[in-house]
Order: C-alpha cells, then sequence, then structure tokens
C-alpha cells in the first residue's frame, strides 16, 4: 500500500478480538518508526507495555484506582465499575508513553512533538499489518495513581497510550476540515 492510501484508509480502533498481539511485531513497529525520528535519542521517551491479560488488568487497576477510591467512584455500583474495567481490560495490549522532560520549553515541546510523530508512524505501519489501534489521551487518565502505577518519574511527561488490537470490522471515516480552510496565505504588504 503506498503512504496516501495508507493515511487515507487507518482508522482508530476501538473495538478489537481478543487475539493476542505479538510483542515481538510491537518491537519491530517501533523499532522501523524510529527511522523518521532520528532526533529521539536515548533517553528522550520511554514506553511501558502490557501484552497480557495479567499485564492489561494490572494497567486498568492503575487506571482505576484513584476513581475507586475517590467520593465519586464508591458512588458507581461495583458492578458497573467492573465493566469499565473490562473494557480496559479487554484489550490485548497497551503501550503506554513517556517523554523525557529537557532544560527548558522549547526543547521539551520538541521532544514531545517528535514522540508524537513516532507515535503516529507506529499507527500507520501497525494498520499495514493489519493491527489497529486506539490513541488516548482521555482527561480521567491524568492522575497521580495512574502516574505512580506507570513509574513516572518528574522529569517525564505521559504523552497517551496505545490501545492494540486486531479488528474485524474497519469503522467509517470522520469528515474531515479541508487543509485550504485552516491556513492563512499572506500577501506581502503592497507599497
Ligand atoms: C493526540 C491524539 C489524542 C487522542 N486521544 C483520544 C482519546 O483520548 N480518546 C479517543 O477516543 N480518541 C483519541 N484519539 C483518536 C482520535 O479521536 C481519532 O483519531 C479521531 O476520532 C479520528 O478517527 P480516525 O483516527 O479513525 O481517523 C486521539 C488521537 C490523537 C492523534
Amino acid at each position: 500500500m503506498n503512504v496516501a492510501d495508507l493515511i487515507m484508509e487507518r482508522r482508530s480502533i476501538r473495538k478489537c478480538t481478543t487475539r493476542p498481539v505479538e510483542q515481538e511485531l510491537v518491537v519491530e513497529l517501533l523499532r522501523n518508526a524510529l527511522r523518521l525520528q532520528p532526533s529521539l535519542e536515548n533517553g528522550s521517551w520511554r514506553a511501558v507495555y502490557a501484552g497480557t491479560p495479567e499485564a492489561s488488568k494490572e494497567l486498568t487497576d492503575y487506571i482505576y484506582v484513584q476513581m475507586t477510591e475517590s467520593k465519586l467512584g464508591k458512588l458507581i455500583p461495583g458492578k458497573l465499575m467492573d465493566v469499565f474495567k473490562k473494557r480496559f481490560s479487554d484489550i490485548p495490549a497497551h503501550l503506554v508513553v513517556m517523554a523525557a522532560k529537557g532544560p527548558d520549553r522549547p526543547s521539551s515541546d520538541r521532544n514531545y512533538a517528535a514522540i508524537c510523530g513516532l507515535m503516529q508512524s507506529f499507527q500507520l505501519l501497525g494498520w499495514e499489518r493489519g493491527l489497529g489501534m486506539l490513541w488516548d489521551t482521555d482527561p480521567f487518565l491524568y492522575h497521580e495513581g495512574f502516574f505512580q502505577g506507570i513509574g513516572l518519574r518528574e522529569d517525564e511527561t505521559f504523552v497517551g497510550i496505545l490501545h492494540l488490537g486486531y479488528y474485524d470490522k474497519v469503522p467509517k471515516s470522520r469528515r474531515r476540515t479541508p487543509a485550504e480552510r485552516k491556513w492563512t496565505v499572506l500577501q506581502g504588504s503592497v507599497t
């Protein structure tokens, strides 16, 4: 598949099958995606991988620990909480991505942007191999319980979780805003 078709055809996968995801494939895709981001040196990013049902459950516990212990969480019936948790723990694999903070804002931003590039290339390369993903940055992930669980350090920023799984059905594309509606063409000053 050529790159333009790959970009057009890739969809976020919110419903995946129970087929396990091979860790070797994930490593291979990451290695290949890194080739487009030569600025990402050792120490500028790292990922935590959960690729077994047990690991998926452990990650789910980190995600829900705060909610379970909060006043709001205590109002949620146990069975409903189990449904929420199952939604996560049933996903075959998760890649939690973290960015190192730089000495100043521009270098942190540059690194964060390069890591987002890495993640998008990883999604595209995965799609080429039939592996679906959902990039998750839901606000409810941003809490101390989760950060502690994944071992996020003071000098790191959480970038997102890529939920990975094979799919039976490709969802429909959402409407896109044409690029030309998002730019301004400078005309130059008239003298
Ligand atoms: C940086 C980033 C963060 C995202 N965070 C979420 C999220 O928190 N929850 C979600 O359902 N989808 C999330 N997505 C997926 C987008 O919503 C998805 O790309 C969009 O619905 C378009 O669908 P498509 O990927 O199938 O084209 C995120 C995507 C990106 C690039």
